[in-house]
């Protein structure tokens, strides 16, 4: 078997949406037997909380669905490291604005929330300085959009 493709979910601070949606999307891909054909990490465009855990509501939010943040350390995208992925997964327009000026082509960014069938692609907003609420709509957004998503990758896949 070829090598899996390596994809990496992209957010600001990488301990709120970006490791959601790798548990997420993970999650769906080993229901649908597809694991095997992805590496998935997450890491911030920003600094401040490399090696630290999930933030507490991120956490949380997981256990209540089923899945665990319990292992996950945040790491910081850099023009350094780009090379390492194949395809970023962007969680709002500034990510993908970063990624790009990062020097990542503009064909390997997919944005998380592009297959809810919108004209203009919206972002899963920053649920850091919000209430409790903001981390449900965040995975409601991530679930509604995994299906999809995957498939993408599986379509990236095969024509790289
Ligand atoms: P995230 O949320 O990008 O979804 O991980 C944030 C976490 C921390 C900060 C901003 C956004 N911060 O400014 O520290």
């Amino acid at each position: 078997m070829n090598q899996p493709l390596r994809v990496l979910f992209v957010c600001l601070g990488n301990i709120c949406r970006s490791p959601l949606a790798e548990v997420v999307v993970k999650s769906v891909a080993e229901e649908q037997g597809l694991s095997q054909m992805f590496h998935f990490e997450s890491a911030g465009t920003g600094d401040w909380h490399v090696g630290k855990g999930a933030d507490p509501r991120s956490a949380s939010k997981a256990v209540e669905k089923g899945l665990s943040l319990e292992k996950h350390q945040a790491q910081q995208i850099t023009p350094r490291n780009i090379h390492d992925w194949d395809v970023f997964v962007a969680m709002d327009s500034d990510n993908q604005y970063n990624l790009i000026a990062m020097g990542v082509k503009p064909e390997q960014v997919i944005m998380m929330r592009a297959f809810e069938g919108m004209e203009q692609t919206p972002d899963v907003p920053d649920p850091y300085y919000g209430g409790a609420g903001g981390f449900e709509d965040a995975y409601q957004m991530l679930i509604l959009n995994a299906q999809g998503l995957l498939q993408c990758l599986q379509n990236f896949k095969q024509q790289h």
